[in-house]
C-alpha cells in the first residue's frame, strides 16, 4: 500500500496537511454507516410526523381535561378552538400558519443548531463526513465559518427563547390537572408533566447553559452558588444526546395521547375526576 501525500485534504481556511492517496473509500470494516443510517431513519421520521401534525390544525386540544399538544403551545391563531388559547388570538387562521406559530420557529432554530444535532444530521443528510475516517461526502468543506452555517451560533440566544417555551409548557401541564372545575388526574397528567420534565432535563443540559452557569469565572471558589449550578449542568450535559432523543419520543408520545383523545380513538384513562 503506498502512502505517498499526493491528496490534498480541504479545511474551513483552505487546503490542509495532505491527506495519504489510499484508493479505498475507507479502511474501515465495521459497519460505520449503521449509525448514520439510525439517525437519517429516526429524524427523518420525526419531522415528517411533526410537520404532519403541526398542518392538521385539528386534534390538538382535550377541552375536558385541558390537554394541550406541546406542538400546538402556546395556541395564537383565531381558529383554535375555545380553551385552548391562553394567551389570546392575535393571529388568521391561513392554513400555512401553525398554531403555535412564535413559538416553533424558535424550537427548531435551537434543536437545529443544538450541538449533537448538528453532529448527527452533519453526519447522515449531510455525510460531512459520515463517520470517523471516511471520506466527507462533498468535495469542498467550509465549516461553520460562513453562511449560512455560521449562524449556527445562533445557538446561544435560541437557548433563552427554549427556556421560555419550557415555562409555558410547564404551565400547560399544570394548569390540565383540572377536569371541569376541580382537580383531576388521569394518564394524560402523567404523559404530559413526564414530557416537561424530560423538556427541561433537556433544555438545561445544554452546552451554552453550562457555559452560561459556569463560564467566564476564573475562581469557582469565588462563586459557590455558580459552581453548584454549573456541577449540576455538567452532570446533564454528559446525558445530552440521550436527552435529545428521549425528548422526541416525548413530544411525540404527547402529541399522539392528546390527538388519539382528542378524536375519540380512545379515552383518557382517569384516576381522578
Ligand atoms: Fe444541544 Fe444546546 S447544545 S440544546
Amino acid at each position: 500500500m503506498t502512502t505517498t501525500a499526493t491528496r490534498p485534504g480541504v479545511g474551513p481556511n483552505g487546503p490542509q496537511r495532505p491527506r495519504a492517496a489510499i484508493t479505498a473509500k475507507t479502511l474501515r470494516t465495521d459497519r460505520w454507516w449503521l449509525a448514520p443510517l439510525i439517525t437519517f431513519v429516526g429524524l427523518g421520521a420525526w419531522v415528517a410526523y411533526a410537520t404532519v401534525r403541526v398542518f392538521m390544525h385539528k386534534w390538538y386540544f382535550v377541552e375536558q381535561y385541558h390537554y394541550l399538544t406541546p406542538f400546538y403551545s402556546p395556541c395564537l391563531t383565531d381558529r383554535c378552538v375555545e380553551g385552548s388559547a391562553l394567551f389570546g388570538t392575535p393571529l388568521p387562521s391561513w392554513w400555512i400558519l401553525p398554531e403555535a406559530a412564535f413559538t416553533l420557529p424558535f424550537l427548531l432554530l435551537f434543536r437545529l443548531t443544538c450541538y449533537y444535532y448538528r453532529k448527527a444530521y452533519y453526519r447522515a443528510f449531510w455525510l460531512s463526513p459520515p463517520a470517523c475516517a471516511v471520506p466527507d461526502g462533498h468535495a469542498k468543506y467550509t465549516g461553520e465559518t460562513r453562511f449560512p452555517l455560521i449562524f449556527q451560533n445562533a445557538h446561544r440566544y435560541a437557548f433563552y427563547a427554549a427556556m421560555i417555551i419550557s415555562l409555558i409548557n410547564t404551565y400547560d401541564a399544570i394548569i390540565a390537572f383540572r377536569s371541569g372545575d376541580s382537580f383531576g388526574f388521569g394518564l394524560g397528567n402523567i404523559i404530559l408533566v413526564g414530557n416537561v420534565v424530560m423538556l427541561w432535563l433537556y433544555t438545561l443540559s445544554c452546552h451554552s447553559c453550562r457555559h452560561i452557569t459556569g463560564g467566564r469565572l476564573k475562581h469557582f471558589s469565588k462563586h459557590p452558588v455558580r459552581y453548584r449550578v454549573w456541577t449540576f449542568v455538567s452532570k446533564l450535559n454528559v446525558r445530552h444526546m440521550q436527552l435529545a432523543w428521549i425528548t422526541l419520543g416525548t413530544l411525540a408520545l404527547t402529541d399522539f395521547y392528546v390527538m388519539a383523545v382528542s378524536a375519540g380513538w380512545f379515552s383518557d384513562l382517569r384516576f381522578v375526576g
